[in-house]
């Protein structure tokens, strides 16, 4: 994936990468014609959905660092846990470093079993009838060197 490492390397000098949802021009028509709409935003990642998936778009490295990371940890995971007992969204990363992911419906604190608890502010929720992890990536440091071999960069 020779763009996303041209993209890593421009990310970790400090570059934004806000030019990727705005030249997809998401605030605008185009993104009605899409059928996209605003979902969130983080700290490092705007969130636009359609349907039942969402794009996570990076803004900067560690959104585009995060976005590999829950990748690879859903290519490797799949439907199983991790060693800590925690589950992840299903997700796929697009080759101009967005991920693709399914939307995860939000669920009542007092019904997430003890494993969202380690989750960054337990950003977790239900998609088919599982619960799982929408932002993991915190959780997930022990697998970047890993996650970013898998996606070619280092
Ligand atoms: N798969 C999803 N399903 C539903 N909503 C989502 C999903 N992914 C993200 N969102 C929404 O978009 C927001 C921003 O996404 P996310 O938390 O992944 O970004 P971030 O920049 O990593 O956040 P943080 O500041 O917590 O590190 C979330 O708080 C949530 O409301
Ligand atoms: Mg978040």
């Amino acid at each position: 994936m020779p763009n996303l490492q041209a993209l890593y390397d421009q990310a970790i000098q400090g570059y934004s990468l806000d030019f990727l949802y705005t030249s997809y021009d998401m605030t605008t028509a185009t993104s009605l014609e899409r059928g996209f709409s605003f979902c969130g935003r983080g700290q490092s990642r705007m969130v636009y959905r359609r349907k039942n998936v969402v794009i996570k778009f990076p803004r900067g490295f560690s959104g585009l660092e995060d976005n590999i990371c829950e990748a690879y940890a859903y290519h490797k995971y799949r439907k199983q846990s991790n060693y800590n007992g925690e589950f992840f969204a299903p997700c796929k990363l697009l080759s101009n470093g967005c991920l693709m992911m399914n939307f995860v419906s939000k669920m009542d604190f007092k019904d997430m079993p003890r494993w969202t608890f380690y989750i960054d502010s337990s950003q977790c929720g239900m998609f088919n009838g599982r619960v799982v992890a929408y932002d993991g990536a915190h959780s997930l440091i022990y697998l970047k060197d890993d996650a970013l071999r898998w996606a070619g960069i280092i």
